[in-house]
Order: structure tokens, then C-alpha cells, then sequence
């Protein structure tokens, strides 16, 4: 897989994309992130990537030519199944969207920058516009890094034990049951006797169990799905 991200700010990807897991993902080969300062493709000498929008509201607005132009270049090197624009105007990001981008070849992140982008870019260029969430950031930086991480860490071998994606929370639209490590007894504390017990079919009930009840208990919008 390869993932392009074009950004006005690169400096805020460096840490979450070079460390753990998905630095490791990197260097095995599973994917290629490749990061793209938007600026480099500016035409001015003082490399102006945005300006005031029409209308006279206040905040910056990116251009859409340096966009453009940062666009054209991936565009015409490969075929990408999805340019994706980080907005909070976009579809809620979730496991189900997740595991969908984990199974395509290459995509372009656009991240946003303050007040936005020019709407004729959205309109030529973008094909899904991704939200983190309900409230606003003041970039798409930091939401492109969680839409990469939430993604990469489904690759197979990114995450050393192959199962565990699997059994995470909202995979199978149920939150995750109660996981405990030794000691057995902490601070008089135990552990359900089942997961001592050793019966991989007890135990998996149990955890169906849990997952049915805690999901119920703290998420009951997601068993209507
Ligand atoms: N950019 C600003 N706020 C955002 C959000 N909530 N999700 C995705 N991109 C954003």
C-alpha cells in the first residue's frame, strides 16, 4: 500500500508516522507514506499556499493552484483509488471505513488548513471526504495521522500478533471484553476463574459475554447497527 499526504505543516506527521508500529510497518515494506509539503508546489517566490476568501469572512483559505499542482504530480506518476479530504464536514471515520482503505493500493490524504479549501479543488480532485469527529481542529494533520494509523495497523504482519486486530474493539461492532495479566492476585484483587482456567471454548464465551454486556452497558448505539 502507499499513502500520499499533502500538507501545509509536514513537521506535525513526522512523529506519529516515524514511531512504533508504524515506523516498523515502514521499514518492512507494508506501506509507503510519502509526505508532501503543499508549499514546494507554490508558484510565488515567497511559496504562498493560501489567501482570503471571497466574501470577506476571516481565515485563510488554500489556493488551488499549488493544490492542484501537488495533485497533478501524484496523479500522473500512479493510479490512486481514493483522494480523501480531512474535513469535519466529512463521513465519521470508523472501524468499517478502516478496514475498507486497508484493502486498497494507493490513496492521497489532503489535509485541511484553517478556514479550508478552495471548493473547485474539493469538487475536481476529491472523491471521499474523511471526519475524525465532531469538533474541529485547527488542521487535518493530526486527523490524517489517525485515519493512517487506524489504517496501517490492519495490515497483515503490521501488529506482531495476527489475531489481535481482529479482536479488537469494533471489529465485529462490539466493544472489547475486560483483559487482565498477571499477577493472578494484585492488591486483593483476582481474575475471573474461567481465564485461569485454561478452555479456550469457556473462555471465548466468557469474553462474548463481556463484550455483549459492556457494549450494551456503554455503547448500546452500536448494537443497533
Ligand atoms: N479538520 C479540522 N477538523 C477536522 C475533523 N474533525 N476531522 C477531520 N479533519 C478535520
Amino acid at each position: 500500500m502507499r499513502i500520499d499526504i499533502l500538507s501545509v505543516v509536514p513537521e506535525l506527521l513526522t512523529s506519529p508516522l516515524g514511531e512504533s508500529i508504524l515506523a516498523r510497518a515502514q521499514k518492512a515494506g507494508l506501506v509507503e507514506i510519502v509526505v508532501h509539503n503543499i508549499r514546494d508546489f507554490a508558484t510565488d517566490r515567497h511559496r504562498r499556499v493560501d489567501d482570503y476568501p471571497f466574501g470577506g469572512e476571516p481565515g485563510m483559505v488554500l489556493m488551488p493552484e499549488p493544490v492542484a499542482r501537488a495533485l497533478d504530480s501524484l496523479l500522473a506518476a500512479r493510479t490512486y483509488d481514493e483522494v480523501i479530504y480531512t474535513s469535519p464536514d466529512g463521513v465519521r471515520h470508523d472501524q468499517h471505513e478502516a478496514n475498507r482503505l486497508s484493502l486498497l493500493g494507493n490513496i492521497i490524504i489532503l489535509c485541511g488548513h484553517y478556514k479550508g479549501l478552495d471548493q473547485r479543488i474539493r469538487d475536481t480532485y476529491i472523491t471521499r471526504e474523511i471526519s475524525i469527529g465532531d469538533y474541529v481542529l485547527t488542521g487535518g494533520e493530526l486527523a490524517a495521522a489517525v485515519i493512517v494509523d487506524s489504517v496501517v495497523r490492519l495490515l497483515p504482519g503490521a501488529i506482531g500478533d495476527e489475531a489481535s486486530a481482529l479482536t479488537d474493539s469494533f471489529q465485529d461492532d462490539l466493544l472489547a471484553p475486560p483483559i487482565y495479566t498477571r499477577p493472578a492476585e494484585w492488591r486483593g484483587l483476582g481474575v475471573p476463574e474461567v481465564l485461569l482456567g485454561g478452555n479456550p471454548v469457556l473462555i471465548r464465551d466468557w469474553q462474548q459475554e463481556q463484550a455483549l454486556e459492556r457494549t450494551a452497558r456503554l455503547r448500546p448505539d452500536l448494537l443497533d447497527k
